[in-house]
């Protein structure tokens, strides 16, 4: 696997490949890389013959009172993480040759960037469609692996791909979890022994809802107040929000008639997380 940060050798390496007809898969990262990154490496390893991914820790996503700085970053262990699961090419761009003190381009997705988690962190998603338009640009995948975890971003981003006329592919890989449930992330890594235990209760609230529509349950307020109730006493994570939304327009639902998203956000000590599981009713 080979390491590239500049920007510029990058663009040309990759122009190169797809004048050959490889076909590019790429997996955009933040780094400390687990299962769920991971997943999406291999993946991509299944589908096409030549195998990206990115690590920048992305200032432009993270809000000023946010964990820019302490985000969790280890180089050494990602790549050999991402070498084992198969990638290619290791792209690691400093902050300066993405941002140039000159830059000035904005993109935005409206509407999508708004409800849910851009409620509670605005200019989130201005700055993940940023990096990820300037990424598609870099590396010209032919498909670019994203995973359900972050559902809202990968709405946002197919929005902004269509928009804009990129003509990437997005495949969009299932959900990661620990085996008592919790979805993998980089952030897990901030909680205390007692929180870990803790933020397995989001989960298990998600999948009690998930029983309750099986049994015939269909109203979405009712839904939202029984996980609300759950993660408040079998947690006391300090809840951001529960919806229940229509999985491509984000738009609140009041009945469960087709498939639908009920996405959660949450704080447990001090760590904020998402999770999210799709639901159809039961026939
Ligand atoms: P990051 O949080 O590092 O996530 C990179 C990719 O891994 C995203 O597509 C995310 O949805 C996926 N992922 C994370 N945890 C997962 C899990 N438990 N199961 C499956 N997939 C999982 O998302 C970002 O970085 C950034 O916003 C980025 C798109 C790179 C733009 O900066």
């Amino acid at each position: 696997m080979r390491l590239i940060t500049s920007v510029h050798t990058a663009q040309n390496i990759f122009l190169k490949l797809k004048q050959q007809g490889k076909r590019t898969g790429f997996v955009p990262t933040m780094g400390a890389f687990h299962e769920g990154h991971l997943s999406l490496m291999r993946q991509a390893r299944k589908e096409c013959d030549v195998v990206v991914v990115s690590l920048f820790v992305n200032p432009a996503q993270f809000g000023p009172k946010e964990d820019l700085s302490r985000y969790p970053r280890d180089l050494g262990k990602d790549r050999a993480l991402a070498a084992s699961a198969g990638a290619d090419y290791l792209f690691v761009p400093r902050a300066s040759d993405m941002y140039a003190p000159e830059f000035l381009t904005r993109v935005r997705v409206d509407v999508l960037s708004d409800g849910l988690c851009g409620r509670f962190r605005p200019g989130h998603f201005d700055g993940v469609v940023l990096v990820v338009a300037k990424l598609l640009n870099i590396v010209q995948p032919e498909r670019m692996f994203l995973g359900q975890k972050d559902a809202q971003q990968v709405a946002v981003i197919r929005r902004m791909t269509d928009d804009l006329n990129f003509s990437v592919k997005l495949r969009v890989c299932p959900v990661v979890r620990e085996k008592d449930g919790l979805a993998m992330s980089s952030r897990n890594r901030y909680l205390s022994d007692e929180d870990r235990v803790r933020a397995a209760g989001i989960y298990a609230a998600l999948s009690a809802a998930r029983e309750a529509v099986a049994r015939g349950e269909s109203d979405a307020q009712r839904i939202i107040l029984q996980i609300k109730q759950l993660i408040n006493d079998g947690t006391g994570a300090s809840i951001e929000y529960v919806s229940c939304v229509d999985i491509k327009t984000l738009k609140d639902v009041g009945k469960i008639n087709g498939k639908v998203m009920i996405a959660v956000a949450a704080r447990v000590g001090n760590t904020r997380l998402i999770d999210n599981i799709i639901v159809r009713p039961s026939s």
